[in-house]
């Protein structure tokens, strides 16, 4: 079997199937109520050819002037922003029309994918989901208090504290994703799709559903249903109801429990995540530096420090057909022209026989170029033994002349 390292950068020589401006989109990754999300490439970057992903926001959404206005001056804010657990953006602007967005690409699966696969041995170790916690905490301190030049806070709060947004990378790094940038606002959101809405209602926190002006309080609150969800593989305010999830944040006092869900967690564990899942959000921790102290405390209590190499072993473990496969990438003509205006080159058309067009598939793709390279290593191997026997035989022929 072909190791993951030497098929990782495969995706790499995959043609591009659309424009943007400089850069080469290679699929899309994701599609969202307010954006999508592809996987692009961009030629002048060191590496050059480095992967990046850009994020656009739908064309119905970026005509409304205010979404604009608030996407500027988000996005000019993002770049100032620059932490190893913070996804980079590097650029944003409009080509086309279209309002994007260029940051790192994250590459690795997200805490949601994780803690399911997690599932099976009844949910993430705690050193383990201590360590990841505790990143993602250090991310939203520094967000929450970063300054510009001049000094002058920036108050950023993410407001989309989830699973889906916290991604563990292949290399072992941790990354927070999709900080409020083009954020439906409460309106919007009941315009968004009913699964989309479900999804992000159950990390809401009770004064945000109240209206109150919200703090860096919120993300804590929604980082400590990450961290029950991660920690037990159960979701926390999942109901059948949009009213039953608002009521089980809003009108039920009582705090969760790791424990009561998983009573092998240790109590250290469980404090800390009473603190942050406090209703009342001066019962919080003032600041999530604070959180990621108390979960890094744990770990070296627990004297099991997880260290990055020993994530991106594990996830190699645990996802190599993942790793091996790359990224899932709709390169369909549909999802690349969902809005207007892509110039999508015909090159990475595969014409058949009967004149029809097809779009070449990465994964097929990547599948024909695996195979293409273990004929090679293939040849090289037989190559080798040929070499060898005869190197074998001449040199018996030479000594049995003496
Ligand atoms: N920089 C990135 N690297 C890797 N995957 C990303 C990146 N940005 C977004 N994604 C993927 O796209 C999904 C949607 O993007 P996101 O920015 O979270 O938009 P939304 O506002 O629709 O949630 C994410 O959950 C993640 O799977
Ligand atoms: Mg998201």
């Amino acid at each position: 079997m072909l190791t993951a390292p030497l098929l990782a950068p495969l995706y790499r020589s995959c043609p591009p199937v659309a424009q943007l401006g400089r850069f080469e989109l290679l699929g899309r990754l994701a599609l969202g109520g307010m954006s999508e999300i592809f996987l692009g490439r961009d030629p002048s970057a060191q590496p050059q050819g480095r992967e990046i992903v850009i994020k656009r926001i739908l064309p119905h959404v970026a005509s409304d002037p205010q979404v604009r206005a608030m996407f500027m001056q988000e996005a000019k804010l993002s770049l100032l922003l620059h932490h190893p657990n913070v996804c980079s953006v590097y650029e944003f602007g409009e080509v086309d029309g279209a309002l994007y967005l260029a940051m790192e690409w994250a590459h690795g699966v997200s805490l949601r994918t994780l803690a399911a696969r997690a599932r099976a041995w009844g949910g993430l170790p705690p050193s383990l989901g201590a360590r990841i916690l505790a990143d993602v905490a250090s991310a939203l301190h520094y967000v929450h208090t970063a300054a510009d030049e001049q000094g002058r806070a920036l108050g950023i709060i993410h407001r989309d504290v989830t699973p889906d947004n916290i991604v563990i990378c292949f290399d072992g790094q941790v990354k927070l994703l999709d900080f409020g940038i083009a954020k439906p606002t409460q309106a919007q959101l009941q315009h968004t799709q009913e699964g989309v809405l479900k999804g992000k209602l159950g990390y809401i926190s009770p004064e945000q559903f109240r209206g109150d002006p919200i703090d860096a309080r919120s993300d804590i609150f929604a980082l400590g249903i990450c961290m029950y969800e991660s920690l037990t593989g159960q979701p926390l305010y999942r109901r059948n109801s949009h009213y039953e999830t608002v009521a089980a944040i809003v009108l039920d006092p009582r705090v969760p429990s790791l424990r009561r869900a998983r009573p092998e967690l240790p109590p250290a564990l469980d404090e800390i995540l009473k603190r942050a899942l406090a209703k009342d959000r001066d019962e919080r921790y003032e600041n999530a530096g604070l959180m990621a102290e108390e979960l890094k405390a744990f770990a070296s209590i627990e004297k099991r420090s997880v260290r990055s190499k020993d994530l991106a072993r594990l996830l190699r473990q645990l996802f190599p057909q993942e790793l091996a496969r790359g990224p899932r990438l709709d390169r369909s003509p549909a999802a690349m022209n969902s809005g207007q205006s892509w110039s999508v080159p015909t090159k990475s058309y595969i014409k058949r026989k009967d004149g029809s067009e097809r779009i070449l598939d990465v994964s097929l793709q990547v599948k024909l170029q695996r195979r293409l390279q273990q004929r090679q290593r293939i040849g090289h191997i037989l190559g080798s033994l040929l070499f060898f026997a005869s190197l074998t035989l001449a040199l018996a022929a030479w000594m049995l002349r003496f």
